[in-house]
Formats: C-alpha cells, structure tokens, sequence
C-alpha cells in the first residue's frame, strides 16, 4: 500500500447514493470544497478527501490502495468479490440504512411468472453477471446472460435481450419501460466499505475517528424521544409496551395528582400501532420527535 497521509473516501458522483453519502460524512462534521472538475474534493477542517466516480468502479478503487473507504451498494461490493472469484480485498465496515434497493429479473409487463424455469434460454441483461450468474446456478437455469454497462432497462425494447436483472428501487423505472419485477434475487443498501487491512500510518487513527463519529450519527439516526401523559394507574401497563424498553423519566403535573409525564429515548422509531397500545392503555397527548445529537 502507497503511504498517504490523507484519507481518501470514494462516493458515487450521480445516482441515487451520491447526495445522501456526502450528506452523510458533513453531519460526521467533514467539509469539503469542490474542485473545478467535480471529481476531487478536498477535506478544509480534516484530512479526509473524497474521490467522486461511478459506484461500480468503488470495490476496485479500494482493493488497489486508491482510496481507503467507500460509500457503495453492498450489491456492488458482491459482484466485487464475486467476480474475484470470492478473494475478500475488501470488507463491509458499516451498513448505512439509506439507499434501500433490491436486485430483481424484470420480465415484460404482459408476460407471466411460473418460476425460475421459464428463463431457460432466454438472455438476460445486466449489469451484475456474477451475481445473476451464481442465482441461475443456485436455481439450475441455463440462461444467457447479456452483460451492459448501463440503460439495461432499454434492453428488450431494443431486442438485444428478452428480460433484465437490475436494481429496482422505487419501481419507476421498471414501470417507465414496460417491465415488472418477477423475482428479487438479493436485498442491499449503502455500505461503508473498506480494505480487509487498516492502513498503521496517521490514516488509520482517522479512520477510527471517523467510524466513531458515524456511530454517533447512525445511532441518534434511530433513536426518537417520545412524550406523553397517562393516568398514573396505567404506568406500568405502558413502560411495558415502549419499544426496546427504554428507560422513562417521568414527572407529576401540577393540579393533576393522578396523572403523570412521561418522556423517553426510543432506540428505534415508534410506530403506529405502539402508539396505538399505549393510547389504549389510556396515554395521551403522545408525541414523538426525531433526535438530531445526544451527549450522554
Ligand atoms: C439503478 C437501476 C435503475 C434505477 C432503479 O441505478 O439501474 O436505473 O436505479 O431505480 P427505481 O426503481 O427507483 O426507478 P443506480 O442508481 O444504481 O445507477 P447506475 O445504474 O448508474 O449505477
Ligand atoms: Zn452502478
């Protein structure tokens, strides 16, 4: 490995994980400034840069030393380390929980699905043909697989191949192209990735800065602060039901000696039907508020 004494962080420059991955590493407290051509943007309070590039080139860049960490799919990383014939250069060192997609064959919105069966001979785009290529092994089809580099999409239309498997988010451009969503072969999200080795010079120390950093980040991420009031005689009944039983302080309301205050940390979101439990349980007044820092 080439000593540095910067880190250097690879996130997507478009797409769906590019504004999110940077939005990501400022409340990390980074800030950047912006080169003239977009692709280098170098760290002004820290000694951390980022490397703007296509997602796909992300694995490589961090198995070859360019850059230490990445912000790519974990569907990418697969394909990666598939198509290394399974060598582990690179590892996994956060999930991020935002860029929720799946890895799915879309078939023409007109046809029907029976199962894996009916791919047999039929070509397949993508752009993932290790991972396609290990389900169809997985499910004992012989298919052809078309490989792209992009508009996979477009790919029946145009008659170069008669279904694709490509990451479907929302579903819109699925929707958009005529196809539908047959069958999901993986479920992934944004991921920190990072070569299998941390780099022993000064890199190091801030990289386990900043994983500290983004612990804190993810973490509060989760957490909701929930208030409410209930009759006193029904406290015990809704501590029972908060989520990831969370410790509550409450208090008294003055002129209401029956009735209390409640206010608590949640480690998760609150939902719809816990509040529903609680309002049963006699709570009321509920409400629940997103945590931007927590000191504790
Ligand atoms: C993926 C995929 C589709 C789109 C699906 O692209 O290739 O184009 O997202 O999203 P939707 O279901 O919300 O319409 P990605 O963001 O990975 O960009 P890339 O293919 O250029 O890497
Ligand atoms: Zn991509």
């Amino acid at each position: 490995m080439i000593p540095r004494d910067r880190l250097r962080i690879a996130v997507q420059k478009s797409g769906r994980l590019g504004d999110p991955s940077r939005d990501l590493l400022t409340r990390c407290g980074l800030r950047f400034r912006s080169s003239r051509d977009k692709l280098f943007c170098f760290g002004e309070n820290m000694a951390v840069d980022l490397l703007l590039v296509r997602d796909d080139d992300i694995p490589g860049l961090i198995a070859d030393g360019v850059c230490d960490l990445g912000v790519v799919g974990r569907n990418v990383m697969q394909e990666a380390s598939l198509a290394a014939g399974g060598e582990a250069s690179i590892q996994e060192l956060r999930a991020l929980g935002f860029g929720g997609c799946r890895l799915s064959i879309a078939i023409p919105q007109d046809q029907e699905w029976n199962g894996p069966q009916q791919l047999a001979s039929q070509r397949i785009a993508t752009t993932y043909p290790h991972q396609l290529g290990d389900w169809l092994r997985r499910n004992d089809v012989d298919a052809q697989i078309v490989t792209l580099s992009g508009s996979v999409e477009i790919a029946p239309k145009l008659g170069t191949a008669d279904l694709i498997c490509d990451l479907v988010s929302s579903g819109a451009t699925l929707v958009a192209n005529q196809l539908r969503e047959a069958v999901v072969i993986m479920q992934s999200e944004a991921v920190l990735a990072g070569a299998a080795e941390t780099p022993l010079d000064e890199r190091g120390d801030l990289m386990e800065l900043l994983l500290r950093r983004l612990d804190g980040v993810l973490n509060v991420r989760e957490s909701r602060l929930l208030l409410l009031q209930a009759p006193r005689a029904a406290l015990d009944t809704i501590v029972d039901l908060l989520p990831g039983q969370p410790i509550p302080t409450i208090t008294t309301i003055e002129g209401q000696p029956e009735a209390i205050s409640l206010q608590c940390v949640c480690s998760g979101n609150v939902s719809w039907q816990e509040l529903e439990a609680m309002k049963r349980a006699g709570a009321q007044g509920m409400l629940v508020l997103p945590v931007e820092k927590m000191l504790a």
